[in-house]
């Protein structure tokens, strides 16, 4: 028999990479869909498989030109498709809300037409996010009755391609599934979400290569796993005999607060905070520097102030059950930066 084709776009982010490695391991083979860029961005890829693995093949495309989709779709013909490309920045999404919008709504609209016009049959897992929630209070845990109220040109964009995937299922019976994936990292976090931000910032405090990490809101709660673990309930969600949509968590939520005293902990400095507001600071206990200062730069217009899922459904459908605690990911952050091993 021949090995199933899978075509992951997004393939040079966090997940992207991690899938890639995962389904190579299932004995797929493996499309990406990647951009030309100036400078070379492959780095959670190249190392991996792609400068060796004979299953894994990459072609240039972007979410923005369904001309490009048509003809990779055409090209591949997938088994499976998992639709990871993304502006993925919430705040970034505030200052270019109409590119974000091309890419994370009408890209996914791009991709679901060329499968349609091509006449495919291809599965089609659609990267969600817990960002379709509005994090007020008394809501968490969130799971996949809770209503949708997005906070961000991010949350609205993702939304639509929740539901341009939903109305692909039922107008066309296309198999497709939505997964509603809280926050995950990784030692290859993009290093301007804030775990990598503050793992990054850690080991440079302690290398005196800077003073303090500046951050925005020390009170937002995430709900934060193991990226890992969370590609492989991609993969799940297409091998069920229906499509679905899944709420991916871990049902733990800690403030940005914590993880970065948790971060310092690690490289052995108590944090003691001080202040309020923007005045608050992180204080070396040992030192007294401030070793986390507020910049009120990185404040959002709006904020998502608190998420924790409720991933009953995806365990008891999926089987899907993640093992990284909070304290871990910490650990095996921190220990990844130590080491210089994290994605620059
Ligand atoms: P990421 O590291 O930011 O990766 C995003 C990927 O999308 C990169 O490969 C990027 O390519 C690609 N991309 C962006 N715009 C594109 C476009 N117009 N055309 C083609 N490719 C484009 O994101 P991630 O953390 O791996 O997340 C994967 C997906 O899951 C995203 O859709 C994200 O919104 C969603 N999600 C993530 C989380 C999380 O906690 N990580 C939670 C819920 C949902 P370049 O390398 O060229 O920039
Ligand atoms: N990035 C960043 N930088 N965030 C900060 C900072 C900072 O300096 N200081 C505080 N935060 C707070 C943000 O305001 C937010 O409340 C929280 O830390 C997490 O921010 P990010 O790590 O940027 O992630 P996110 O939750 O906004 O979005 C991520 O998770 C979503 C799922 O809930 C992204 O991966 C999205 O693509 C994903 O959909």
């Amino acid at each position: 028999m021949s090995a199933k084709r899978a075509l992951i776009t997004g393939i040079t982010g966090q997940d992207g990479s991690y899938l890639a490695e995962f389904l190579l391991d299932k004995g797929y083979e493996v499309h990406g869909l990647v951009r030309r860029t100036s400078s070379f961005n492959r780095q959670r890829i190249d190392d991996l498989y792609f400068k060796k693995h004979k299953d894994a093949w990459l072609h240039y495309g972007d979410m923005t030109d369904m001309n490009s989709l048509l003809h990779v779709v055409s090209v591949c013909k997938p088994d499976e498709v998992y639709n990871l490309a993304a502006q993925s920045h919430v705040q970034i999404s505030f200052e270019v809300p109409y590119y974000t919008a091309l890419s994370d709504a009408i890209g996914v609209q791009n991709l679901l037409e060329s499968i349609r016009i091509l006449g495919l049959h291809s599965k089609f897992y659609q990267a969600s996010t817990s960002e379709l929630f509005s994090g007020a209070p008394g809501e968490a845990p969130q799971n996949e009755k809770t209503p949708f109220k997005p906070r961000s040109p991010y949350g609205v964009a993702k939304l639509y391609g929740y539901e341009i995937s939903r109305i692909y299922r039922e107008a066309y019976g296309f198999f497709v599934c939505n997964g509603i994936l809280f926050n995950h990292e990784s030692p290859r976090r993009g290093s301007n979400f804030v775990t990598r931000k503050i793992t990054r910032g850690v080991v440079d405090v302690v290398q005196g290569k800077q003073d303090h990490i500046p951050l925005g809101n020390l009170h937002a709660h995430r709900d934060w796993g193991y990226a890992p673990e969370y590609v492989e309930s991609m993969y799940l969600m297409l091998q069920q005999p229906t499509p679905e949509d899944y709420v991916v968590a871990t049902g733990e939520t800690h403030s940005v607060r914590e993880f970065a005293e948790k971060a310092f902990a690690h490289a052995g400095i108590e944090v003691r905070w001080e202040g309020e507001g923007v005045e608050e600071k992180g204080i070396d206990t040992k030192t007294g520097k401030a070793v986390v200062v507020v910049d009120p730069q990185f404040f959002r217009p709006n904020e998502v102030d608190h998420l924790c899922g409720d991933a009953s459904y995806a365990k008891e459908k999926l089987g899907w059950q993640p093992t990284v605690t909070f304290e871990a990911l910490v650990s095996l952050m921190m220990e990844a930066e130590l080491k210089g091993e994290g994605t620059l």
